[in-house]
């Protein structure tokens, strides 16, 4: 068993961090806080449990550790996952590098530096080797980071278009759920029966991460994709899950029944057979009824690891191929992935 210690265990990345991790044959989560006041008191009497999953049995017992460098190293820490805001991890993160610890992270400081991985697992798992590069940093440690939540949901079906019939171009709309603002993030006063078309810095995430994650490394850095992608991001009244409105302008001719093919059988997936526990057995599920993927029906599929599409057609003026994306962001885009990098690192031998 790897020990891992979790930061910002309390929040909404978080909780789900500490559900997945419970019982996982792999790890063990230790809550670590920032905060004093938190430190030292029982993990359940702290925690606003908000999420859908019942918190498991005992969890609540666990004790919240007081983040001292000298008390990770204590507790016998293997290695560390972050679910920290980004302006606190942009300090807290290269600290703990220096001092020799692996980070899987999610906040989003440093995704686009060029010798940090930004893994979604199926996708890249071959970028991991970047971590090498950071030795340059004279870190001890390293750092990996899972990708913006729309982001992933987008690129692990982006992938195998890619790969089969080349992409020119990428649009994607974005109705994104409350939950991706975090648990302070919107008063229901504000979204409740409401739409807000503006998430702070969200397009430009989902337009460089994604070119960043379908690059191709060559020799110590990531040749980024050679495509564009335009990005409309919102906020809509929806708990979990994000759903996207993606439009594809391949390089080679595509018919719908040809990319329903490649994303359901998603050819060339990086950790395919590698017995990852937390990996579903489909990365993207494809539907053929006309009215899904919705959020409510479909968010849980692949314990919310599987990205369902649905409505794959072919603009008839254009010849663009378009579709539906829906993907658990707190799981898909944030917690699982997280946990489904630190199972990789464990398999390389990395953590
Ligand atoms: N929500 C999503 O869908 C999503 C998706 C992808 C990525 N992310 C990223 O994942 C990270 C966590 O997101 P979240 O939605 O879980 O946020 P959240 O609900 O606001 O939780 C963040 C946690 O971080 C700790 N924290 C907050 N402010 C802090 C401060 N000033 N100093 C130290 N610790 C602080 C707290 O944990 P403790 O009380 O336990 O210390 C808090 O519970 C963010 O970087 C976010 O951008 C979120």
């Amino acid at each position: 068993m790897r020990r891992v210690a979790v930061l910002g265990s309390t929040g909404l990345v978080g909780q789900r961090l500490m559900a997945m991790l419970w019982n996982h044959p792999w790890f063990e989560p230790v809550p670590v806080t920032l905060s004093s006041d938190k430190a030292g008191k029982r993990y359940g009497n702290v925690v606003d449990w908000v999420i859908d999953w019942a918190m498991p049995e005992g969890l609540g017992e666990l004790t919240l550790e007081s983040y001292e460098l000298n008390n990770l190293k204590e507790l016998g820490i293997d290695f560390v996952i972050s679910a920290l805001p980004s302006s606190v991890a942009t300090e807290v993160e290269p600290a703990l590098a220096r001092e020799g610890f692996a980070i899987v992270s999610n906040a989003s400081s440093m995704r686009l530096e060029p010798d940090i991985p930004l893994i979604n697992p199926e996708v890249n798992a071959s970028h991991i080797s970047l971590i090498e590069e950071q030795g340059k940093r004279g870190w001890k440690g390293f750092i990996v980071k899972v990708p913006n939540c729309t982001t992933s949901i987008l690129t692990l079906t982006l992938k195998p278009i890619m790969d089969t019939f080349g992409i020119d171009l990428v649009a994607v709309t974005s109705m994104q759920a409350i939950s991706g603002a975090g648990y302070h993030g919107l008063p229901a006063v504000k979204i409740a029966g409401n739409i807000i078309p503006y998430i702070k810095g969200e397009e430009d995430k989902v337009r460089e991460e994604t070119k960043k994650i379908l690059g191709s490394l060559a020799g110590s850095e990531v040749k980024k994709a050679g495509f564009s992608v335009m990005a409309s991001t919102n906020r809509v009244p929806v708990l979990d899950g994000h759903t996207l409105s993606v439009f594809v302008k391949t390089k080679k001719t595509a018919e719908p029944v040809d990319i329903a093919e490649v994303l359901s059988e998603f050819p060339n997936n990086e950790i395919a057979g590698m017995g990852l526990p937390t990996a579903p057995e489909k990365p993207v599920k494809v539907f053929d009824a006309t009215d899904r993927p919705q959020p409510r029906l479909d968010v849980d599929i692949g314990n919310g690891m599987t990205v369902s599409v649905g409505r794959i057609r072919k603009d008839p003026d254009t010849g663009w191929i378009k579709y539906v994306a829906l993907g658990h962001n707190t799981v898909r885009g944030a917690a699982g992935n997280a946990v489904l990098i630190s199972e990789l690192l464990l398999r390389k031998g990395l953590i």
